[in-house]
């Protein structure tokens, strides 16, 4: 290897490892990762990673019953997926409201829903690579009453 090519190729072989290293920040950046989101002042890190599923739900309400629609479904049901993940370690604003006895068994009990819902979402995520549109729009319908029973018990519904 002459000596330009050398430098062609070590120049190459850096632009892969930069893109390699930078790819994951990339992605949770789009999500926000955890050190992407203080609390705010009307928001809390469960809200800003509440707004990613939300957004996400809204895409799906239409994109979940076309297959031609499906990869855009795939994408945006990996950002759904990274937020509960991130939201599910958090402890919900409700918590304080709860007597101080029983606020570990909410916390624990909001986890396991949160796990609940992360489950949900890779059987989606699962049913939309075999594209099948039957199992996609009941699972989008069952994760409506998810978000309806997790606010109904976690929180005070401001
Ligand atoms: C498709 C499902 C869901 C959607 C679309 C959704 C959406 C939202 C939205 C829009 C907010 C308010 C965000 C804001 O005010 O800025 C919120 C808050 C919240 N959600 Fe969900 N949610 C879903 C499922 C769940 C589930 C399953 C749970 C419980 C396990 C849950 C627990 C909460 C809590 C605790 C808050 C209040 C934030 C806090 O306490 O810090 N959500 N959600």
């Amino acid at each position: 290897m002459n000596r330009c090519a050398r430098r062609t190729a070590f120049f190459s072989l850096s632009l892969a490892a930069a893109t390699l290293a930078f790819a994951p920040a990339l992605l949770q950046e789009e999500v926000k990762s955890p050190t992407a989101v203080p609390a705010g002042e009307d928001q809390t890190r469960i809200d800003q990673w509440m707004e990613t599923i939300e957004e996400g739900m809204e895409t799906l309400r239409k994109s979940v019953r076309d297959p031609a629609l499906f990869g855009e479904s795939i994408e945006v049901v990996e950002k759904m997926v990274q937020a509960a993940a991130w939201a599910r370690t958090e402890t919900p604003k409700m918590a304080a409201n709860v007597a101080e006895g029983e606020r570990a068994a909410f916390v624990r009990a909001y986890r396991k829903e949160m796990i609940e819902l992360l489950v949900e979402l890779l059987r989606l995520e699962a049913a939309l690579l075999e594209g099948n549109t039957e199992d996609a729009q009941k699972i989008y319908k069952n994760l409506k009453k998810m978000e309806e029973a997790g606010h109904e018990r976690f929180t005070d519904g401001e």
